[in-house]
C-alpha cells in the first residue's frame, strides 16, 4: 500500500517534472527587498589592517599544485618587502619547516601597490591541518594562521566546497560571507566564480579598493583555499588611464597553480581536489579553435580519470545558461564552442557568476544545430552538465531583477536574492547542492538539487535522488 502511493507519488512527480519542462521552471516568488546596499565605508571594522609594524595583510590561500599536496600563501606588507618566507608545521609538531617565496610590487593608473608575496608550499601531507606563519624576521609583526589539506583524490572521498561569486564589498557581501562561514555545511574549500573586488567601478580603478577586499576576505580565504576564476571585473582593460594590458592588478594579487595542469596561462587551469576534477575557464580570454585555452582544454579531457575523481566540475565567469535580461546570451559564442564537449565527456556541473543572481538549469543540451537542420532548442540530455548561475555575492551593483519572459524550459529555478552554494560529495555517485539565501537563517536551502554523477550514475531515477 504504502509502496504504491509512493510509486504514484514518484510517476506524478515524474509526470509533473516532464510538464513543467515544456513551460519552464520555478521563478521564485520570495519577495526580497529591492533596495541593495553601498560599499561598506573605508574605516569598517572589516578592513581594518592587523596591528604591528609591517604586519601581514590581505592573506590568502589557494591550491599550490595539481593534486592537492601544494599550497599558494599569499599576502602583502605595506611598509617594506619584508620577508619571502613562511614557517610552516603540522598541528602539534615540533618540526618547522620553511618555504621561501617571491615579492612583486605593481604600478596601475595612480596607484602603486604595497609588497604582494607569493610562496608556495608543496609536498604536503594529504588531509592533515598545518599551521603557517608569516612576517618573519626581527622588528616585523608575524602572523600566524591554519589551513587543512585536502585528502588524497579518490573516487568516494567525501568533500564539501562552497560556491560563491561576483562578491565585491558592500553590507551584502558582508553577509553572503557571513552566511558561507556560519553555514553548518561546512565549506571546506570555495570555488570562486569570478568578479572579486568591484574595484574598478570606482575612479582610476581605485585599486585601494582591492587591499580594502583583500583584508574583508582574509578572514575566510587565510583559513582555506578559495579557488579562481577570472571575471569581467578582473580585467582592469583601461587604455583611458594608460592601462593597456588587461588583468594586471588581479594576476598580480592572486596566483593559481596553472603550470601544474600544462596550462600557459594564469586565467584557464584544472586542479584535482579529494574526488573533483575542476577546470576552470576564462571567458574573457580568446577561447576559439587553435587558440592556446582551446588548445588546452582540447589536451585536458583524457586527462581526466573519473575513477580516481568522478566529479567533474567546470567554472566559468560568464553563465552559458542564463534567462535573466541582464547579460543574456553573453556566454553565448563559449558554449557554441565548448558545449559539445561537455557533453561528450559527462561535465557534471557547470558553475557561472555575472548575473547578480541565483538560477539552475535542467540537464539540457543544445548541440544538435548544423545551419541547416533547425534544431536550435535546448533539449533534455543525460549528458549534459547542470549549469548554475552563483553570481549573487551581493556587490556594488546590486541584484539582476528583470527576468526573461516567459521562464524558458531550460530554466528549472530561479531567484534574484543575494546568497551562496554548497556542494556536498557523498560519494563516487551522489552529491548534494543547495543554495542559501542571505534573508534566511544559516542553515536554510532555499534550492536544492541532488546531482547524481554523470559518469558512476547516468539516470536521473534513483531512489536518493528522489529524497
Ligand atoms: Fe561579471
Amino acid at each position: 500500500m504504502w509502496y504504491s502511493v509512493v510509486a504514484s507519488f514518484s510517476l506524478l512527480g515524474l509526470f509533473l517534472h516532464v510538464v513543467e519542462f515544456t513551460k519552464g521552471g520555478i521563478t521564485s516568488g520570495f519577495v526580497r527587498s529591492i533596495n541593495y546596499s553601498l560599499d561598506m565605508p573605508l574605516n569598517s571594522d572589516v578592513f581594518r589592517a592587523p596591528p604591528g609594524y609591517n604586519a601581514p595583510q590581505q592573506v590568502h590561500i589557494t591550491q599550490g599544485d595539481h593534486e592537492g599536496r601544494g599550497v599558494i600563501v599569499s599576502w602583502v606588507t605595506p611598509d617594506l618587502p619584508g620577508s619571502n618566507t613562511v614557517l610552516y608545521w603540522v598541528e602539534r609538531s615540533e618540526n618547522k619547516k620553511y618555504a621561501e617565496g617571491i615579492v612583486l610590487t605593481y604600478k596601475y593608473s595612480r596607484y602603486t601597490s604595497g609588497y604582494i608575496h607569493h610562496c608556495k608550499i608543496t609536498n604536503l601531507e594529504f588531509d592533515t591541518t598545518y599551521y603557517y606563519q608569516l612576517g618573519l624576521g626581527a622588528g616585523y609583526s608575524s602572523r600566524t594562521f591554519t589551513f587543512t589539506t585536502p585528502p588524497s583524490p579518490g573516487p568516494d572521498v567525501p568533500y564539501t566546497f562552497g560556491l560563491m561569486g561576483d562578491l565585491g564589498q558592500t553590507f551584502d557581501s558582508n553577509r553572503t560571507l557571513t552566511h558561507y562561514q556560519k553555514n553548518p555545511a561546512k565549506g571546506q574549500t570555495l570555488l570562486f566564480v569570478g568578479d572579486l573586488s568591484y574595484a574598478d567601478d570606482y575612479p582610476f580603478h581605485d585599486n585601494t579598493r582591492w587591499d580594502t577586499w583583500g583584508r574583508f576576505t582574509e578572514r575566510s580565504v587565510a583559513y582555506q583555499p578559495w579557488i579562481w576564476t577570472a571575471g569581467n571585473h578582473e580585467l582592469d582593460f583601461a587604455p583611458d588611464l594608460g592601462e593597456h594590458k588587461p588583468f594586471v592588478p588581479y594576476t598580480s594579487r592572486y596566483h593559481v597553480p596553472f603550470e601544474a595542469s600544462g596550462s600557459t596561462s594564469p586565467l584557464w587551469y584544472s586542479i584535482k581536489r579529494a574526488s573533483a576534477y575542476i577546470i576552470v575557464l576564462s571567458s574573457y580570454s580568446a577561447y576559439g579553435k587553435y587558440t592556446p585555452q582551446y588548445e588546452w582544454l582540447e589536451n585536458e579531457w583524457p586527462k581526466v580519470n573519473r575513477t580516481q575523481t568522478p566529479w567533474l566540475v567546470v567554472l566559468m565567469h560568464s553563465p552559458l545558461y542564463n534567462s535573466y535580461v541582464h547579460h543574456y546570451m553573453e556566454g553565448e559564442t563559449m558554449r557554441v564552442m565548448y558545449e559539445p564537449w561537455f557533453v561528450e565527456h559527462k561535465v557534471d556541473v557547470v558553475f557561472a557568476g555575472h548575473v547578480h543572481a541565483y538560477e539552475r538549469s535542467e540537464r539540457i543540451s543544445n548541440i544538435a544545430y548544423n545551419i541547416t537542420n533547425g534544431i536550435c532548442d535546448p533539449v533534455r540530455d543525460e549528458s549534459a552538465p547542470i549549469y548554475i548561475t552563483i553570481g549573487d555575492g551581493g556587490n556594488i551593483e546590486g541584484l539582476a531583477t528583470e527576468m526573461t519572459e516567459p521562464q524558458p524550459s531550460y530554466s528549472a529555478y530561479r531567484e534574484a536574492s543575494f546568497g551562496h552554494g554548497i556542494l556536498d560529495i557523498k560519494n563516487r555517485t551522489h552529491a548534494f547542492f543547495s543554495w542559501h539565501r542571505n534573508e534566511d537563517g544559516y542553515a536554510v536551502v532555499a534550492d536544492s538539487k541532488w546531482l547524481l554523477n554523470r559518469y558512476w550514475k547516468p539516470s536521473e531515477v534513483s531512489p536518493v535522488a528522489s529524497i
